[in-house]
């Protein structure tokens, strides 16, 4: 962390003495389940978001970012009021959200740098909300759970940035473990860390477009699931959530207007196809996760409609790649990354592999990383 602390030091003219990072992550399988209430399986990946803090006597919190100019200057005692640039809105939403909770906020510097590129569907924003809860609890001599801290970042996101996300992200961000990954109940939100097989390495796969229509896009998606379960009270067959609805429910969901058919029978399925997955990484039968993640894929294609043409090609050129074991999009589509896992031995053969792949099918260059499935933040 030195040319953070040395980037601290230039900024605020003293060493920092609060210290924090949290991963972003790749979600294995399970996409667009968790607004439904339904199940996901996320892995912490190894780039981070990490900050460089020390309190500074005041009442203001004044936070900067390595990445974005600006600075943003909140009043410990009222951190709403302040109007500050985009990227911080993330981190006020965190200090709003924590004084609401009764947490009194302290005086504090901050320096923010992060290596997850950001807007690839890699949880930049639950990463630094993760984050910047870290620091302002430390400074405030606080201390939250690492599953109270996911939940009250994910408030924030949905109460004051005003992005409707589900849980998955800040739960991935606070709860991964190392060499696991987490399967999650979204309702009961119960967890379950599964051993992934030590021989399987993860390779993100960025296509270097970014989220521009996602957010609008996203909304749409819950949108049509609320519409989905309304039609279906309508005649009889009430559902709190997508969750619920089974493939029994078929013959009634095709009689809905399009496109809202195809989005139930995504959601429907994938939740299957998460257990499937779950089975197939306890089994040790990671043969099937090819299949497996290719009907995940082709799912968001055609029934949910969130893949692109670049993430499609991404898809082609990792399976076609030495070492492949199974690769889908990942993250709410629309741009972004492909997941693909990986024979650990072949690695960097794929990873060069991959990226000529991409470029042939794209006239594009793509970003390219392995990773471990790391640690959340603690
Ligand atoms: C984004 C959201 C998550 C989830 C995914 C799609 O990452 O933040 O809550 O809905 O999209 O699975």
């Amino acid at each position: 962390m030195t040319s953070l602390d040395d980037g601290f030091t230039a900024h605020f003219g003293r060493r920092p003495t609060i210290r924090v990072q949290a991963p972003g992550r790749v979600n294995l399988i399970g996409e667009h389940t968790d607004y439904n209430e339904g199940l996901v399986l996320p892995v912490a990946i190894s780039r981070y978001v990490r900050i460089a803090a020390a309190p500074n006597g005041t009442d203001h919190i004044r936070l900067r970012s390595f990445a974005y100019s600006g600075v943003a200057d909140l009043r410990a005692d009222a951190p709403a009021e302040a109007s500050v640039p985009a990227w911080a809105r993330y981190p006020q939403g965190v200090a709003v959200t924590l004084s609401r909770r009764g947490v009194r906020l302290a005086g504090v510097d901050a320096l923010i740098d992060s290596d997850l590129p950001i807007g690839s569907g890699l949880s930049s924003s639950a990463a630094l909300e993760v984050a910047a809860s870290l620091v302002f609890e430390q400074a405030a001599g606080s201390h939250l759970s690492p599953r109270d801290r996911a939940m009250l970042c994910h408030e924030a996101e949905v109460e004051f940035v005003g992005v409707p996300c589900g849980i998955m992200d800040q739960f991935a961000v606070s709860l991964c473990r190392r060499g696991r990954a987490l399967f999650l109940d979204c309702r009961s939100l119960e967890t379950h860390h599964l051993p992934l097989p030590a021989g399987l390495a993860i390779a993100v796969c960025d296509t270097g477009v970014r989220r521009t229509v996602g957010d609008s896009a996203y909304a749409a998606r819950r949108r049509e699931c609320e519409d989905a379960l309304a039609w279906l009270a309508v005649r009889g067959r009430h559902a709190s959530a997508l969750r619920d609805v089974t493939l029994d429910d078929m013959r009634l969901i095709e009689e809905m207007p399009d496109p809202l058919p195809r989005r139930v029978r995504h959601v429907v399925t994938e939740n299957a196809r998460v257990i499937e997955t779950a089975r197939a990484v306890e089994g040790g039968e990671v043969t099937r996760l090819r299949d497996i993640f290719l009907a995940s894929h082709d799912s968001l294609r055609d029934d949910y409609e969130v893949s692109t043409p670049e993430l499609d090609a991404m898809v082609e050129a990792a399976l076609a790649s030495p070492g492949a074991v199974a690769a889908r999009m990942t993250g709410a589509g629309f741009g972004g990354a492909v997941v693909t896992l990986v024979h650990r031995d072949r690695q960097s053969e794929f990873l060069e592999a991959v990226a000529g792949g991409y470029r042939r099918r794209t006239d594009r260059e793509g970003a390219f990383f392995a990773s471990e499935a790391t640690e959340g933040s603690p």
